[in-house]
C-alpha cells in the first residue's frame, strides 16, 4: 500500500506541486488546507481534508485515520509586506499552527516533518552566496516565524525523538510542465507573475522598487528556483528522513542570481511582448542581493536544480498564467 503523507498547504501554490511529485513517486498525499490563500482545484493528486492545522484535535484524527507517519508542513502566510503590518497574525498562524501540529504528530507518533521555511530566516545578509551556517537575524516577522518553528523542530526532537528537515527556499517560481497547477495568489505580489500579466495587459505596468542598489544594474538580485525543482527537494527529504537520516536545514536555491531587469527582459524575450514599467523606490525590508549557496543541498539530497534555467521558469509560468490557468480552473469546476 502507497505510504500516506500529510501534506498541510497542499491546496496553495509550492504544496500542489509537492502532491504532484509525491503522487508521481508512489506515496498518496493527504491534502490538509483551509483554503484561506489555497484552492480546492489545486487538490488533484489524493483526499482533501479541509480545515485548520491550528485545529490539533482535527489533525489527530486525520493522522489517525489515514495511517500517516510522516508530514509535509507549507501552510501558512507567506506575505513579507503584510506581516510587518500585522506581526500578530502571523505569529497566530504560523507558529501556533505549527505547535498544534507538532503536538499532534507527537500524539499520534508520526515522526517525520518536512518543514517550508525560507531565506527570509537570514534576514540581510552579511555575505553573498549565503550558506547555512550564515546567523539568521530575520528582519520582518514573516522570517521571524519561521525561525520559530526552525528552532521548535530542534527541541521537539530533543525531548520526543521527531526527525525534520528544514527546507529555506529561495525565490519560488515557475508552474507545472503539464499545466496541472501553478501561482495563483491574492493578492499576487511577486515579480514573475505581475510582470507577465502586464505583458499581457490584464495588470498595470510593472513597478521596478528600486533602482540604485549596490548591483551591476541597480536593481536587486534574487536567486529564482523553479517550484517543481522544490517539489522534488521535499519528497527526497522525506524518504531520507524516513530511511534514517539525520535532521537536515538546507537551502534550495541554485546559486545564480538575476536581477529584476534580468527577469524583465527574459519574460520580454519569452514571451514576445514589451513590458510597461515604472520605476519606483525601494520596497522596505528588501535586501540588494539573496543567492544561495546551494552545495549542502546536493551533499545531503542528491539534490540539483533541473527545471531553474531563467528562460525555463519565465516559459512555464507564461504558459499558465496566459492559458492553462484558465482552463485548470475550470477543468475543475466542470469536474
Ligand atoms: N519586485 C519589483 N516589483 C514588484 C514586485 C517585486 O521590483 O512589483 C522586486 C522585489 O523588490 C524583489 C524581486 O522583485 O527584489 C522579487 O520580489 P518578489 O516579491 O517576487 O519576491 P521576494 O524576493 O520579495 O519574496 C520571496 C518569497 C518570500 C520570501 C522572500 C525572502 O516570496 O516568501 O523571498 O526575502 F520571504
Amino acid at each position: 500500500m502507497a505510504a500516506n503523507v500529510l501534506v498541510t498547504g497542499g491546496a496553495g501554490y509550492i504544496g500542489s506541486h509537492a502532491c504532484k511529485a509525491l503522487a508521481e513517486a508512489g506515496y498518496t498525499p493527504v491534502t490538509l488546507d483551509n483554503l484561506v490563500h489555497g484552492h480546492r482545484w489545486a487538490v488533484r493528486w489524493g483526499p482533501f481534508v479541509r480545515g485548520d492545522v491550528a485545529d490539533e484535535p482535527l489533525v489527530r484524527g486525520v493522522l489517525r485515520e489515514h495511517r500517516i507517519e510522516a508530514v509535509i508542513h507549507f501552510a501558512g502566510y507567506g506575505y513579507v509586506g503584510e506581516s510587518m503590518l500585522a506581526p500578530g497574525k502571523y505569529f497566530q498562524n504560523n507558529v501556533s499552527g505549527s505547535i498544534a501540529l507538532l503536538n499532534a504528530m507527537r500524539a499520534e507518533n508520526a515522526n517525520c516533518l518536512v518543514f517550508s521555511s525560507t531565506c527570509a530566516t537570514y534576514g540581510v545578509p552579511q555575505n553573498v552566496p549565503i550558506d547555512e551556517d550564515h546567523p539568521q537575524h530575520p528582519v520582518n516577522p514573516y522570517g521571524e516565524s519561521k525561525l520559530f518553528v526552525e528552532r521548535m523542530l530542534g527541541w521537539f526532537g530533543a525531548a520526543h525523538g521527531l526527525r525534520h528537515a528544514a527546507l529555506r527556499y529561495f525565490n519560488a517560481a515557475g508552474a507545472d510542465a503539464d499545466g496541472d497547477t501553478g501561482e495563483d495568489h491574492d493578492p499576487e505580489t511577486h515579480l514573475i507573475p505581475l510582470a507577465i500579466d502586464a505583458a499581457l495587459g490584464t495588470r498595470p505596468p510593472v513597478a521596478i522598487f528600486g533602482t540604485d542598489y549596490p548591483t551591476p544594474d541597480g536593481t536587486a538580485v534574487r536567486d529564482y528556483i523553479h517550484v517543481t525543482d522544490l517539489a522534488a527537494a521535499h519528497v527526497e527529504a522525506l524518504r531520507r528522513l524516513q530511511a534514517g537520516a539525520a535532521n537536515m536545514r538546507l537551502n534550495l536555491g541554485t546559486g545564480r542570481g538575476h536581477s529584476v531587469r534580468d527577469v524583465i527582459r527574459a519574460i520580454e524575450e519569452v514571451g514576445g511582448r514589451p513590458i510597461p514599467v515604472t520605476e519606483a523606490s525601494r520596497r522596505p525590508g528588501d535586501p540588494a542581493m539573496l543567492v544561495a549557496a546551494s552545495g549542502r543541498a546536493a551533499t545531503s539530497l542528491g539534490w540539483t536544480p533541473r527545471h531553474s534555467d531563467l528562460r525555463n521558469i519565465i516559459a512555464t509560468a507564461w504558459r499558465w498564467h496566459s492559458s492553462q490557468r484558465a482552463r485548470t480552473r475550470a477543468a475543475a469546476v466542470a469536474d
